[in-house]
């Protein structure tokens, strides 16, 4: 088997560039690593931490490290597009965070720049890397649910995790930022086929009373080409005394020879500790009561990182090292995917529903 030496640039040294980075320092195939930040201290202490060779507040100096063959962008979601295209046009292969870009301009941008320089750009919706949903996934690829014809996906979650996104930016709603995920999850799992229309409603309260104009509750129909229906949903204003640490999630597959219900609330791992848990946005408010592994990218024990996070990012370098083919998304699904959550947002500001593909 030929095997491929790697030297990795991690964009963005915040929680999920930190885990990124050290999962690369640790990946057997990786021999350089650099990681930059728009805050240079930052990325200088996760250099640190990760013994990396290089950091810089300036990105393109380390996209165009000649030790550095692909780069894993973990920058805030506005921020992706500009190092994206700096990657794509030196031909180094991306992983990137979801959402792909803000806007389906910015995507168009990214596809167009990918396609012309024949580089490859996966997107990290790492549901598609949590076990359960792997698992799904086979069982529907074997046929055992024959055609599907439907399903449903709900995610909780908490207030103070949406303030802290909507914080770094205003237009990474719940639905565009987090919803997003079981867009991307139910499109996969319904490959062959794509939404053509959808219809939403949702209800302020919570987070406009916090000074961010989105909605604490979104459902949305979605309706596919060959006539499956779809059920989503999210709220992101639970109290952040609720015991998920991140996705608190219900996702059900109908299909004409059988269904799946995928409970990942985890209310069957429960937690209570008089000495408190330190809660993933507010540090310094520890909580009693958790459900254990909600944590959305994954979770530390015994001094490692577990969880769809880590799966992810170890198959996209053994994709890389020796070509172990992986199932993340590619920019067209991403692209798919941030059309429908903003057409969701529209649905559910006009009250009418949407048909796709949206104009401009
Ligand atoms: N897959 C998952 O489980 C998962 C979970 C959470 C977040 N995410 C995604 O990961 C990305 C980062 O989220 P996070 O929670 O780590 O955020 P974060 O705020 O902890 O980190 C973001 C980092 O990006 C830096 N940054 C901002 N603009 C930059 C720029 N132009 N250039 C370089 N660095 C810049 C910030 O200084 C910060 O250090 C987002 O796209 C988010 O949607 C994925």
């Amino acid at each position: 088997m030929e095997r491929k030496d790697l030297g990795i640039a991690v964009v963005g040294a915040g929680r999920i560039g930190g885990l990124r980075a050290r999962l690369a320092a640790e990946h057997p195939a990786v021999r350089y690593l650099a990681i930059s930040d728009a805050d240079p201290a930052r990325a200088r202490a996760l250099a640190e931490k990760t013994g990396a060779q290089f950091h810089s507040g300036d990105n393109a100096a380390i996209i165009a490290r000649p030790e550095v063959n692909a780069v894993i962008i973990s920058s805030s979601e506005g921020a992706h597009v500009e190092s994206l295209v700096q990657a794509i046009e030196v031909g180094k292969p991306v992983l990137v965070e979801k959402p792909i870009a803000l806007n389906l301009a910015d995507a168009d941008r990214v596809i167009r720049a990918a396609e012309r320089a024949g580089t490859s750009v996966r997107v990290g919706y790492s549901r598609r890397y949590k076990e359960r949903y792997l698992i799904a996934k086979e069982q529907i690829a074997q046929g055992r649910l024959g055609r599907i014809v439907g399903g449903a996906a709900r995610v909780f979650n908490l207030r103070s995790q949406a303030t802290a996104i909507l914080e770094r930016n205003p237009h990474a709603t719940p639905v565009v930022d987090a919803l997003t995920y079981y867009v991307d999850l139910m499109n996969w799992l319904l490959e062959g086929t794509a939404v053509k229309e959808v219809f939403a409603r949702g209800q302020k309260g919570v987070l406009r009373d916090a000074g961010f104009d989105t909605e604490d509750v979104s459902y949305a129909i979605l309706t596919y080409a060959d006539g499956a229906v779809v059920n989503l949903g999210i709220a992101y204003s639970l109290p952040d005394k609720y015991p998920a640490r991140g996705h608190a999630a219900r996702v059900e597959v109908l299909g004409t020879g059988g269904v799946m219900i995928l409970d990942d609330d985890h209310t069957d791992k429960l937690m209570y500790s008089e000495k408190g848990v330190p809660h993933v946005y507010l540090p310094d408010q520890p909580v009693n009561m958790v459900f254990l592994q909600s944590g959305t990218p994954g979770d530390w024990a015994l001094g490692d990182f577990w969880g769809p996070v880590a799966n992810e990012t170890r198959a996209w370098l053994d994709h890389l090292a020796v070509g172990k083919p992986c199932v993340l998304a590619t920019a067209r699904e991403a692209r798919a995917t941030l059309e429908v959550t903003l057409a969701i947002e529209h649905s559910s500001a006009t009250g009418k529903p949407v048909t796709l593909p949206l104009a401009g």
